[in-house]
């Protein structure tokens, strides 16, 4: 007998305020069609007072939920990925645990940046299929909005905010591709690389910090490490790019998805896009874009979907599961 991890429920929040490019014309050296071209960002959502990554990752768990019919009650373990908890601790997991009103279970914080999603999935499908919890809430929750130097063109006009989550029930499948569920999944990390992206404070410095990024250099690796990543989890799972239905890959630059997909050998009409509306929501992208592509109907019960991911780190990874 395969256990495998299937997804019953999806949802997602988006803050209300939606800030267009031309918002920054003026405050920055910048304009919508930089923007535009080099990114495919047209507009994205930022917090307000009182929305935290925990509040947003709540708003989605309970979509994903009552999309599943189940309650906090059902729910052995919840993991949220994010790198903008609302604080230093305890993890905004277990606020999210508190504000569901869930008393059972456990629930923990996964931080790998842009691919926490990711590690987060194959975190659960760990436990899932090792027998340690039954069902699983997997979050992606962001508030770049407040690690934006404002003043920094090349970082403040790419990134917003959001939340997304699905939730992972344990099912008896037959062991082949044919399953519902995660079918395989692929990690890694390369630690070399940790001047590429990264958050200039934190304990060591007393401060919050600002998100640092040369942005050229981690597009160089992107193409390379996401096809490299997405190829081994579909060996892995024992598919083809012929058996793929949707590529949902993190949503950091429209250049980045296409140049993925076309080393896929994947059209874009297979691919789910939401970056123009969301800019790069970091570990909530993914979870965003799947809620969002079974939303607009391009995402059905039975499809074959590859998600893929990089970020900070580096870390990047991808996870094979058929919807
Ligand atoms: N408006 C106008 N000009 C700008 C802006 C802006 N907002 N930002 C940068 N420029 C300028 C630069 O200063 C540079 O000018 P120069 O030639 O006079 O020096 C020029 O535009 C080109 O800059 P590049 O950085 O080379 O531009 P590029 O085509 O690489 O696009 C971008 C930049 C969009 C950041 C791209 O490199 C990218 O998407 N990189 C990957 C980002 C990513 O995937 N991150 C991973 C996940 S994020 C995470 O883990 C948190």
């Amino acid at each position: 007998m395969t256990i495998r991890s299937v997804v019953i429920g999806s949802g997602h929040y988006l803050p209300k305020r939606i800030v267009e490019n031309a918002e920054f014309e003026g405050k920055i050296d910048t304009d919508d069609e930089w923007i535009r071209s080099r990114s495919g960002i047209e507009r994205r959502h930022f917090v307000s007072e009182g929305e935290t990554t925990s509040t947003m990752a709540t708003a989605a768990a309970r979509i994903a939920l009552e999309e599943a019919g189940k309650t906090p009650a059902d729910v052995d373990a919840i993991i949220l990925a994010t790198s903008t908890a609302d604080l230093t601790f305890p993890s905004a997991a277990t606020m999210v645990q508190a504000q569901l009103g869930m008393e059972n279970g456990f629930a923990f914080d996964v931080q790998a940046v842009c691919a926490g999603f990711i590690f987060a999935l194959s975190n659960a499908n760990a436990l899932i299929v090792s027998g340690q919890a039954k069902r699983v809430l997997v979050i992606g929750s962001e508030t770049f909005s407040k690690i934006m130097d404002w003043t920094d063109r090349s970082t403040s006009v790419l990134f917003g905010d959001g939340a997304g989550a699905l939730l992972l029930e344990a099912q008896e499948g037959t062991g082949t591709p044919a399953d519902r569920g995660i079918l395989s999944t692929d990690l890694n990390s390369d630690g070399r690389y940790r001047d590429l992206l990264y958050v200039d404070g934190g304990i060591s410095t007393g401060t919050t910090g600002y998100l640092r990024m040369q942005g050229n250099q981690v597009f160089r690796h992107a193409v390379e490490k996401l096809a490299a990543t997405a190829t081994t989890a579909m060996e892995r799972a024992g598919v083809t790019a012929e058996d793929v239905d949707w590529i949902v890959p993190h949503q950091a630059n429209i250049r980045i998805i296409q140049g993925t997909a076309k080393k896929l050998n994947l059209p874009m009409e297979q691919v789910v896009v939401t970056v123009q509306d969301h800019g790069n929501t970091s570990a909530a992208s993914i979870p965003l874009a799947l809620s969002v592509g079974k939303q607009r109907g391009q995402i059905k019960q039975g499809d074959l979907v590859v998600t893929e991911a990089i970020g900070g780190g580096l870390a990047w990874g991808a996870v094979v599961l058929r919807w």
